[in-house]
């Protein structure tokens, strides 16, 4: 049978923190492009199985992984069910799950670095450490077939000194991109991607989010299914490596002394 005829294998997905908001479209838009999917999540049980429903009504695959990333070696457990589960190792992994707590430099503890860092930064850097390392264990090069995508922010690209915790992890996470891409190949293709605001988080008001969701250069706020889709497209062009795509609506270029939800209403409007 000739390539063109030979039906594709199917590719499968690990998504962490699928089960709402940004990984259920990254989800959601990898089973629309054929894709099986691992959907990782920690408390959002029901949104998890409603997920996975979706999924299948799409005439995909769709297995469940329950794990609290903190845990030391949560990312390599979650590997390996997920391999199991899927009868072999994903070829993709969309890090996406994401502590997003509000501190400054000065109120930033040791638990709040630790949270915010063994779930954005460690779980993420050692799921693409597993994935490469058991590649290699395997032994052939899969010529570009497998990626990690880290999921950043647009904040990493402009920073403002609120939301420390959080920026900092995501700053050592967008750092390990080229790093890792060049660590963990000819194995894996390791990329980022930078959302800008996308959904109501923390303290905020609906009122302050509609404004501060326009607050980037196209004045729109940013479709979610867009950053999602730049998770595939990443996934599915063999030649992206060691670069991170920014789905932001041009917002890391518009900047500001203090987090969008701040500036937009003054130091304490976010929650008003
Ligand atoms: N929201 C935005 O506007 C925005 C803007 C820029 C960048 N981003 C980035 O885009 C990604 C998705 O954003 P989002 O707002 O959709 O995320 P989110 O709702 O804040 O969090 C996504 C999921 O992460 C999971 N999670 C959190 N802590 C965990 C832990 N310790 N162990 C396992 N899972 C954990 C939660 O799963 P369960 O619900 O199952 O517990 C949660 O649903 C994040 O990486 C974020 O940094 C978001």
């Amino acid at each position: 049978m000739s390539a063109a005829l030979r039906p594709s294998p199917t590719r499968t997905v690990l998504v962490t923190g699928a089960a709402r908001r940004l990984g259920r479209e990254i989800s959601l838009a990898f089973a629309r492009a054929g894709w099986d999917v691992l959907a990782h999540h920690r408390h959002s049980e029901d949104e998890a199985h409603a997920l996975q429903a979706d999924i299948e009504r799409m005439g995909r695959r769709c297995h469940l992984l329950q794990a609290d990333l903190r845990a030391p070696d949560a990312g390599l457990t979650v590997l390996h069910l997920g391999r199991a589960l899927a009868g072999a190792l994903p070829h993709c992994i969309v890090n996406n799950a994401s502590v997003f707590e509000a501190d400054d430099a000065l109120s930033a503890s040791a638990n709040g670095l630790l949270d915010h860092f063994s779930t954005n930064t460690i779980a993420p850097l050692l799921l693409a450490n597993g994935l490469a390392r058991a590649l290699a264990e395997g032994g052939q090069p899969t010529a570009g077939l497998h990626s990690v995508v880290h999921v950043l922010d647009q904040k990493v690209h402009n920073l403002n000194p609120d939301y420390f915790s959080y920026t900092v992890s995501k700053l050592a996470l967008a750092q390990s991109v080229a790093l890792q891409a060049q660590a963990l190949a000819p194995w894996v293709r390791v990329c980022g991607l930078s959302p800008g605001l996308m959904y109501l988080s923390g303290p905020q008001t609906q009122s302050n989010f509609e404004r501060a969701s326009r607050v980037n250069l196209l004045h729109q706020p940013i479709d979610p299914a867009d950053v999602a889709r730049c998770a595939v497209f990443i996934a599915e062009n063999v030649s992206l490596n060691g670069t991170t795509l920014q789905a932001d609506n041009g917002q890391h270029l518009v900047a500001l002394d203090r987090d969008v939800m701040y500036s937009i209403d003054g130091a304490k409007g976010a929650a008003a």
